[in-house]
């Protein structure tokens, strides 16, 4: 504080003799002359415009266009040359900056899953419910395997739960307690052909696997009601001879997150915000999650002109669709040191769904590092302030944040909806369709230039840029970072990512 306030005191001196005693010139600094003004919220927000997103969106699609020879449709998912474009676009936006920010490359293997086509049948038929889950591998040798179907016992979260004839049959595992991917492998343990989750809410079951194991089979989720009858006839002795079938693979590749922080500001206490720079391979992702990442880089753009007191730190993470990778790893490789450094990060993920809620994550400082409050509420005050409504959203690790509150790093962030349905007191908050998704697009080919609402979008890059000038202003009144340690609320989450992980 003291030395920052000497800082000022000298600049100004500077600037005034500079200008009286012109002579004087050669010895006076010469960031003290280009001295920028100090960033201000109203000044950035005034800096945003729609036509200037808009512009940066039909860059973005030609970019996933790169995808088509590969998978016949634009695309940007990691491995990509739509999302290696992507990179390369976001990267040589930023170095065209000077010496505002450094750049950091930070590459870290991934995986990336592929399903071609896949088949259950249980006894006789087929169950209507079934699904691949992702990052599922094939059956053996990507052929039809054939075994009798067991009911495995309690959630199948214990090896101790597997019976002995578990060996070369297709096991059924209630939904539960333990991740997707410890039951796959419990059953590849416990020698099963392949395994079946089935759910225990209402509906289908779509779920990944997340990190692959060598001991991983080929795992369906179907619905409880498909499930029940099979479940009834096993407790009775039946047998129900069945047969599965996946043809898939799963990927190892090397990606990159791209970090940017300003080079001025304490650099012991930054703001940190990201987005994703990937999309999933059945399209282009524009507003998922181009409109995070062209928001951050129009910002990071646009905050060159600025001064700041605290360090900005913007983020494009990889392989957020594959569960969250690149933000994890990112969390995963720092320091105790640096991740103190971090004050607080922002995620910024879907911001101009079509059918738009203007949504904050809930996240509350009883259940989250503290500060995840104060930025809900700095969201809250300023929507409020525009007379604009908000709803509140699960704070429930479905995006790049996870890593970081899990990580004692105070987190949280406003989205504008993905496969959610718009209730009817939604429709009379913000207009739109009720009954349909916030986003009909959501992870699907049509996700393009048109599926954003720019109205929606400018509205929000607003508000990120109200976040990212408080932050570098001040962290007055925002609660200090206290340790490394996460909460095990978010050890308990239904999601690590956009798919269900248990
Ligand atoms: C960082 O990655 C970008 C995007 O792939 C690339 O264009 C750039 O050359 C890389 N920079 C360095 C220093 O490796
Ligand atoms: C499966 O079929 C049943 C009855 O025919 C139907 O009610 C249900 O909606 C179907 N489920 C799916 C996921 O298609
Ligand atoms: C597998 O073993 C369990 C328990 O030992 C038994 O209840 C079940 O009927 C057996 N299933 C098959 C298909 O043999
Ligand atoms: C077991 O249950 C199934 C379905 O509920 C029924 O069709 C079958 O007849 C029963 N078998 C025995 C041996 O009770
Ligand atoms: C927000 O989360 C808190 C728990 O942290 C909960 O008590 C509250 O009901 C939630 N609010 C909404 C609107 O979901
Ligand atoms: C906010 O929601 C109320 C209904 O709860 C609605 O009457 C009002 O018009 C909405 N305000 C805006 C700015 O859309
Ligand atoms: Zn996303």
């Amino acid at each position: 504080m003291r030395q920052r306030f000497l800082n000022a005191v000298f600049l100004s001196c500077a600037t005034v003799s500079a200008l009286q005693i012109p002579f004087l010139g050669p010895l006076i600094p010469q960031n003290a002359i280009t001295k920028k003004p100090l960033v201000s919220s109203e000044a950035i927000q005034a800096d945003i415009s729609s036509k200037a997103l808009l512009k940066r969106a039909k860059e973005l699609f030609k970019i996933a266009e790169l995808g088509i020879d590969e998978y016949n449709h634009p695309t940007r998912v990691i491995g990509s040359k739509g999302h290696l474009a992507t990179l390369d676009y976001i990267y040589s936006t930023l170095a065209s900056l000077g010496s505002y920010y450094t750049l950091t490359n930070q590459t870290f293997p991934a995986v990336v899953g592929n399903t071609f086509e896949y088949r259950l049948v249980l006894g006789a038929t087929s169950p209507n419910s079934t699904q691949a889950m992702s990052l599922t591998p094939p059956t053996a040798d990507k052929e039809p395997v054939f075994g009798p179907l067991v009911l495995i016992a309690n959630d199948g979260c214990d090896a101790s739960d597997y019976p002995a004839n578990t060996t070369n049959a297709i096991a059924l595992i209630q939904r539960g307690t333990c991740p997707f991917g410890t039951k796959s492998a419990l059953a590849g343990k416990a020698g099963a052909l392949a395994a079946v989750v089935y759910n225990t809410a209402e509906g289908s079951l779509s779920g990944t696997l997340g990190t692959p194991s060598k001991h991983h089979v080929a795992t369906f989720g179907i619905s409880r009601a498909d499930a029940l009858p099979y479940m009834s006839s096993l407790q009775n002795g039946t047998v129900i001879d069945s047969s599965a079938y996946i043809d898939a693979i799963v990927q190892r590749i090397a990606t990159t997150n791209i970090i940017a922080q300003t080079t001025a500001g304490d650099a012991a206490n930054c703001v940190m915000l990201g987005g994703h720079s990937d999309s999933v391979a059945e399209g282009p992702g524009i507003n998922d999650d181009g409109t995070g990442t062209l928001t951050l880089l129009e910002i990071a753009a646009q905050l060159a002109k600025y001064d700041v007191r605290n360090c900005v730190r913007f983020a494009w993470w990889a392989g957020e669709e594959e569960g969250l990778l690149g933000s994890d790893y990112y969390v995963s490789q720092l320091s105790a040191r640096e991740n103190l450094k971090i004050r607080l990060f922002m995620d910024y993920d879907m911001l101009a769904s079509p059918n738009f809620a203007y949504q904050v994550y809930n996240a509350t400082n009883a259940r989250n590092p503290a500060g995840s409050e104060q930025l809900r509420d700095l969201y809250v005050e300023w929507y409020a302030a525009q007379g604009l409504n908000y709803t509140f959203i699960a704070f429930d690790g479905r995006s790049d944040y996870d890593g970081f509150i899990r990580n004692g790093i105070p987190g949280g962030g406003i989205a504008t909806g993905a496969e959610g349905v718009k209730t009817a007191e939604e429709k009379d908050m913000f207009g739109g369709s009720e009954g349909e998704w916030f986003d009909p697009c959501y992870h699907q080919l049509c996700d393009g230039v048109e599926n954003c609402n720019l109205g929606a979008w400018e509205v929000n890059a607003r508000l990120v840029a109200h976040s990212v000038a408080t932050y570098a202003r001040s962290f007055e009144g925002f609660p200090a970072r206290t340790g490394v340690k996460g909460n095990s609320a978010a050890e308990r989450a239904l999601y690590h990512g956009p798919k269900l992980v248990m």
